[in-house]
């Protein structure tokens, strides 16, 4: 089952521990659309065939959903307009006794992981694999489909630099994160940007006009911005775009990008654009480094359910293959330890500003 905001390499994962339970000669069945599929029983079987051609494939073939949650699910309206949740775990597990589910192995990030305790809880032996972009989660110091992500910003970062040096501009690209700023900090280094703000180091204004205004009077030919989708003013709050109510985690950020973007051209009277990067950073095929690592995550995973370990999410910790407690990532955010991170300082040395001095 993959749950949550899809990323590139679930296709990969998927792959690896479908590939070894058939070799093994157990029979697979994918879930659905996440905990959807289980509660509204979709599930269908996997056979090699399926498995063929998937590891480049961005996506995932079972389809994911972040907005499901079988202990609150959300089946009508009150007349007021205000949702009405039932507890539909009973459900769940008539769909994995009809099914002859003996073992469950659920790639997604913390809220999944979270969900996927409850089930071990109940008795079923569930194996987690870590997803997210983000690279946030509890317990592993990376997870797949961050590479992939940094990728994706750090060629769009790229490529906006030319045409802000073409125009002499101020460029602020805008990417993921939520409250982690790994894809800001990483991409904003592999691209050379000028501005990194994360949320992990609130910024000033006036200290972001000093670094456009600094490159200007230098006579550099433009400012790059790479700024997280959760980066906040000193005293601010983040910017929030929407509310998904039925979310486990129902904030969604976005819109500093043009916030800053508007300041700073009024502010120093350099021109300045914005750029969103938004969910080309979810697509695509994964980096040559999340296959390998959704490769590794997935057969270690399957290791586990062999070894009769349940209730663990697999993980890296100091580069090796690992495993925690399931419940480890429940309720947390792994962000950068701004003070003491070594890409922070790299950043710094090499002239990036955070927007803190
Ligand atoms: O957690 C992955 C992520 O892409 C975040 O970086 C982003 O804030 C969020 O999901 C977007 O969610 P949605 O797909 O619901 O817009």
């Amino acid at each position: 089952m993959t749950g949550g905001g899809d990323c590139p390499g679930l296709n990969a994962v998927i792959r690896a521990v479908a590939k070894d339970a058939l070799n093994c000669g157990v029979e697979v069945v994918g879930i659905e659309d996440g905990y959807l599929g289980l509660i509204e029983n979709r599930v269908r079987p996997l056979t090699d065939t399926d498995l063929s051609g998937i590891l480049t494939m961005g996506g995932t073939i079972l389809g994911s959903n972040n907005k499901s949650n079988p202990e609150k699910h959300a089946v009508g309206k009150n007349a007021d307009g205000s949702l009405i949740y039932k507890n539909v775990m009973d459900d769940c597990f008539v769909t994995l006794q009809q099914h002859r589910i003996q073992a469950l192995v659920v790639i997604g990030g913390d809220g999944t992981m979270t969900g996927a305790a409850k089930f071990a809880k109940r008795g079923l032996p569930v194996v987690g694999v870590p997803k997210t972009i983000d690279n946030d989660i509890m317990g592993t110091e990376i997870t797949f489909g961050f590479q992939t992500a940094v990728t994706t910003a750090t060629l769009a970062l790229d490529q906006v630099r030319t045409t802000a040096d073409s125009h002499h501009r101020a460029m602020v690209v805008e990417v993921m994160g939520r409250n982690a700023g790994w894809i800001a900090l990483h991409a904003g280094v592999a691209s050379g940007s000028d501005v990194i703000l994360i949320p992990e180091v609130p910024f000033s204004l006036e200290s972001v006009y000093e670094k456009v205004r600094q490159r200007r009077s230098m006579g550099k030919r433009s400012s790059l911005l790479c700024v997280s989708e959760g980066a906040k003013m000193v005293g601010g709050k983040q910017i929030v775009a929407r509310v998904v109510e039925t979310s486990p985690d129902p904030i969604r950020l976005g819109g500093i990008g043009k916030y800053l973007s508007d300041h700073i051209e009024d502010a120093t009277g350099v021109e300045s654009r914005y750029v969103v990067l938004g969910h080309t950073q979810r697509g695509g095929t994964p980096v040559a480094a999340d296959r390998v690592l959704s490769t590794l995550l997935g057969h270690h995973a399957m290791t586990l359910l062999r070894e009769g370990k349940a209730g663990r999410m697999v993980a890296v910790q100091k580069g090796v293959l690992t495993d925690v407690d399931l419940e480890e990532p429940a309720g947390k955010q792994r962000v950068v330890p701004a003070e003491t991170d070594e890409l922070v300082g790299a950043a710094r040395t090499v002239g990036a500003s955070f927007g803190d001095l």
